[in-house]
């Protein structure tokens, strides 16, 4: 049987890499695109690796017309993920214009070539940080939308607002809102990119406890949580990863030929940085040298997710504990450093 083809942009990234693996698991054949600006081929290595053949990869940009039609001439679609973005929030702030340009640019680009070859199904990587600080926790979709506290957080406003107003020309849509994904593949050959300084709290805590850093600060104790630290609601890659097939499947049952829909993609459970140490200090055995900081600045104080709407909806369930997730992370950088 012919496998439907699933383009896969940013294959080459974190949650990209761990979807592709899915992705072919399920029989599915992934086409990766991967300009290899925020990546290298660590991850490509990876999925061969763990799948035992090299998967289909076109290096180039997705805000390049010219390179994006020759990929769909080469392949017949079923459906686009969307992962190819810059996501670092504290980089967003120091280089807004590189920021709005790639994340919308690359959007808008695909979409266009997407209607050019009849192409009408799409997940986008969204991410709870469109809601900003949220009036009411756990968050539902209902939640508003606040001022995006950086560029990174308004470029997904604004990809999901382009979406709003795109898809009844013909395309059927689901934004996927990711909480804070953390952890890697089980098997320890994918995992978070090890480029430059980690920007999020678990690579930082995975890279001191091995010796990379010399300790993790904590940023800030002062907020109104009962340990004073922040709350987040950290959810597995690979439980990320699998939402995405549940996603596409569900797309792929609705009749008609328009359609946009988004769901939050969390555990529905806060965890607190202080308490993420110390469930990692507990997985791991190895203690962790830190100290309190003062609090980063455009930092929410507690968001964690009410994700009843996919488990209903989409009959996906976060199945990693943060505990497991915080192991598979620390098999991953002592992968890394071998
Ligand atoms: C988590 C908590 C920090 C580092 C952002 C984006 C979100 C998504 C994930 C892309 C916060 C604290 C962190 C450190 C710390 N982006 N922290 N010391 O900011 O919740 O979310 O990244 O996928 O869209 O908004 O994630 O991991 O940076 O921080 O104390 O060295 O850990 O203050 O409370 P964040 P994060």
């Amino acid at each position: 049987m012919v496998k439907k083809k699933i383009l896969v942009t940013g294959g080459a990234g974190y949650i990209g890499a761990h979807t592709v693996v899915e992705l072919s698991q399920a029989g599915f054949e992934p086409v990766i695109v991967d300009n290899f600006s925020k990546s290298d081929d660590t991850l490509l290595k990876g999925i061969e690796k763990i799948l035992g053949s090299k998967p289909v990869f076109m290096e180039g940009n997705c805000t390049d017309r010219t390179f994006l039609r020759s990929v769909f001439e080469k392949h017949q679609f079923a459906c686009v993920m969307h992962f190819a973005a810059f996501k670092s929030v504290g980089e967003s702030v120091q280089r807004p214009l590189y920021y709005y340009h790639n994340n919308i640019e690359s959007l808008v680009t695909l979409l266009e070539v997407m209607k050019e070859f009849n192409v009408n199904d799409l997940i986008f990587s969204s991410s709870c940080t469109v809601y900003g600080e949220p009036d009411q926790i756990p968050v539902d979709e209902s939640a508003p939308f606040k001022r995006a506290e950086s560029p990174y957080g308004a470029t997904k406003q604004m990809c999901e607002r382009i979406l709003e107003d795109a898809y009844s020309s013909g395309f059927r849509v689901i934004s996927l809102r990711y909480f804070n994904p953390i952890g890697a593949h089980p098997s320890a050959l994918l995992g978070e990119l090890p480029i430059g300084t980690p920007n999020n709290l678990v690579p930082y805590v995975t890279q001191t406890a091995i010796g990379k850093r010399e300790q993790l600060t904590v940023f800030g104790n002062d907020y109104t949580t009962p340990d004073g630290s922040c709350i987040r609601d950290f959810i597995h890659v690979v439980d990320l990863a699998t939402a995405h097939m549940n996603a596409m499947q569900y797309l792929d049952k609705q009749k008609g030929d328009t359609f946009y829909n988004v769901f939050n993609l969390g555990t529905g459970v806060g965890v607190s940085v202080l308490e993420l140490i110390t469930k990692f200090e507990k997985a791991t055995g190895v203690k962790l040298n830190y100290v309190i900081g003062p609090r980063r600045s455009g930092d929410v104080g507690k968001t964690y997710a009410d994700p009843t709407k996919v488990n209903k909806e989409l009959g996906w369930n976060a199945k990693y504990s943060v505990e497991e997730a915080l192991l598979h992370a620390w098999q991953w950088e002592q992968k890394l450093a071998q």
